[in-house]
């Protein structure tokens, strides 16, 4: 399995891999907002010349008490065609991606998504960081993981995702 930086020639695979994972549109629509935003990055999965996988990773900010100096990006989406699934191809996806935003010197990470699947990368629920997600989600389900330890030790507040994933519903 290869994975690799979006390229301009994947768009339309990105969005084919998006449709087919949530069965809709809105998250290949999302996907098309961010791109060329700044510190926003995609990479895509191919075990041959097919996109097969896509994640997406855009800068989130704290309302609240944090440092200015902070720079905190959230994870999404992240897709995998359905019959792609369960390869291990979404792991790989969201491993590679914490190494390029660890790379890049991003200090956290945050996501709204399934606890048991990402507490297997280290993320914990962001509520034991004092950060509260801006959607009505359960306390799990929102969570966070730091880069650097102790990073967001003095850090409290609500996160907020890019203005783009407001029309995602
Ligand atoms: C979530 C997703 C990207 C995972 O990709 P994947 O390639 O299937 O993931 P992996 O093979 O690396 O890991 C699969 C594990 O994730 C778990 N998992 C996957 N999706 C899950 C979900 N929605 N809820 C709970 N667990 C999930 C499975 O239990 C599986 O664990 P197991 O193999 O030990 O049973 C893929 O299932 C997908 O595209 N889903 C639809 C879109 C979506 O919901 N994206 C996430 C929200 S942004």
């Amino acid at each position: 399995m290869y994975i690799r930086t979006e390229k301009p020639e994947d768009l339309e695979g990105v969005r084919q891999v998006n449709i087919a994972a949530f069965g809709r549109e809105n998250e290949a629509n999302l996907v098309d907002r961010l791109r060329g935003i700044a510190s926003t990055f995609s990479l895509v999965a191919l075990p041959s010349d097919r996109i097969v996988g896509h994640i997406c990773f855009s800068p989130v900010v704290v309302e609240g008490k944090c440092s200015s100096n902070l720079s905190i990006l959230g994870l999404a989406p992240v897709a995998v065609l359905p019959e792609y699934q369960r390869q291990g191809i979404g792991t790989l996806l969201i491993q590679h991606g914490l190494e390029e935003c660890r790379r890049s010197g991003f200090q956290a990470v945050v996501v709204l998504g399934h606890p048991d699947f990402y507490s297997r990368f280290g993320f914990i629920p962001a509520s034991r960081k004092s950060l509260k997600s801006e959607y009505d989600v359960p306390d799990e389900a929102f969570m966070v993981l730091e880069l650097e330890s102790g990073t967001l030790q003095d850090c409290s507040g609500t996160v907020k995702y890019r203005s783009e994933f407001s029309l995602c519903e």
